[in-house]
C-alpha cells in the first residue's frame, strides 16, 4: 500500500509522530546565554532561573509549592533585615529565613489570616516581602471565600489581587522590595489570562516601580509535564518572579 500511494503512507506516519515516545519525557538540554561578570553576591542569579534540584524548604507535596532556592538567592542578593510572607502555604519562605537567621512574619488563609486585609499587618516595617499567590483558580486552596483561588470571576480576582499588592506595598519600608512569583493561566471558559501582565499593571497602580529584570523560573517538576493532551497548544514551562520597589 505504501509504495502504491505515498500520500496515504504519509498520513499514517503523521499519526505515528503524534504518539508520545519515552524520549519525549526525557529532559532536553538547551545552551543558556553567557552571563556578564558583575559584583553580584549571587552570580548565578540571572533572568533565567533553571535549578531543578529539590531542596529542604517547605513541603514539596503542598499544592503550588515553589521550592526555596529562588527565595534564598533573592535574600542573599538583597540582604534584608526582615521578611514578610502573608501567603506562606507550606512555609517555604519561613524555612529559608530560619536557615538564614532572618526574622520572618508568615501567615496564610489556612490560619484564617487574609493577606488582602491591611489592618492585620504591620505598616512601613519590612525590607523584603515575598508573595506567591494563587494563579487565580489553577489550584484551589481553602474553602474560604476570601481565598484568591475562590474568586468567582477574573474581575473579582483582579480586585482582590490589587488589595493584596497594595497591602504588601504598605508593609514595606521605603526602598523595600516586593517579590511576586506569578504565572499566566488559561482555561476553556476564561481563555488565556495574562496574570504576569496584571501583576505589573496593579503594582504600578499602587505606586510601586519595577526594580530589576523579570526572573523567568523554569517550571521543573510540573505535574502537567508528564501528561498527554489531545489538543494542540504552546505549553508554558515557566512562571515569572517580578521584583518591585517602594519609593
Ligand atoms: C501558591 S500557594 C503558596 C505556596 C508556597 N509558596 C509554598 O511553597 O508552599 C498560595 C497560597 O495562598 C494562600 N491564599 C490564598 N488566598 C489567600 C488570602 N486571601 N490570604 C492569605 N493567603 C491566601 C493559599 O492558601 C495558598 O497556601
Amino acid at each position: 500500500m505504501n509504495a502504491i500511494n505515498p500520500f496515504y503512507a504519509n498520513r499514517n506516519n503523521s499519526h505515528l509522530s503524534n504518539r508520545p515516545t519515552s524520549d519525549q519525557f526525557q529532559p532536553t538540554y538547551a545552551k543558556l546565554p553567557r552571563s556578564p561578570i558583575t559584583s553580584s553576591p549571587v552570580p548565578h542569579l540571572t533572568s533565567l532561573y533553571h535549578f531543578d534540584s529539590k531542596d529542604k524548604y517547605g513541603d514539596r507535596g503542598y499544592p503550588g509549592n515553589c521550592g526555596g532556592n529562588l527565595i534564598k538567592d533573592l535574600l542573599h542578593y538583597f540582604q534584608p533585615r526582615n521578611v514578610f510572607d502573608p501567603m506562606t502555604g507550606s512555609g517555604t519562605c519561613l524555612d529559608v529565613c530560619r536557615d538564614l537567621n532572618i526574622p520572618c512574619q508568615s501567615s496564610d488563609m489556612r490560619q484564617g489570616i487574609d493577606a488582602c486585609d491591611a489592618s492585620q499587618f504591620l505598616r512601613d516595617h519590612f525590607e523584603f516581602v515575598w508573595i506567591h499567590p494563587p494563579y487565580w483558580r489553577m489550584k484551589l486552596y481553602t474553602d474560604d471565600s476570601r481565598d484568591l483561588s475562590r474568586s468567582p470571576t477574573l474581575e473579582a480576582f483582579i480586585e482582590r489581587y490589587r488589595l493584596l499588592i497594595e497591602n504588601c506595598a504598605g508593609a514595606l519600608t521605603s526602598g523595600g522590595k516586593l517579590a511576586i512569583l506569578m504565572g499566566d493561566y488559561q482555561d476553556r471558559k476564561a481563555g488565556y489570562v495574562p496574570l504576569v501582565f496584571w501583576t505589573k499593571y496593579l503594582a504600578m497602580q499602587v505606586g510601586l516601580r519595577q526594580h530589576c529584570t523579570d526572573i523567568i523560573r523554569f517550571g521543573h517538576g510540573a505535574s502537567s509535564s508528564k501528561k498527554v493532551y489531545r489538543s494542540s497548544f504552546i505549553p508554558g514551562l515557566h512562571d515569572v518572579c517580578m521584583i518591585f520597589e517602594r519609593a
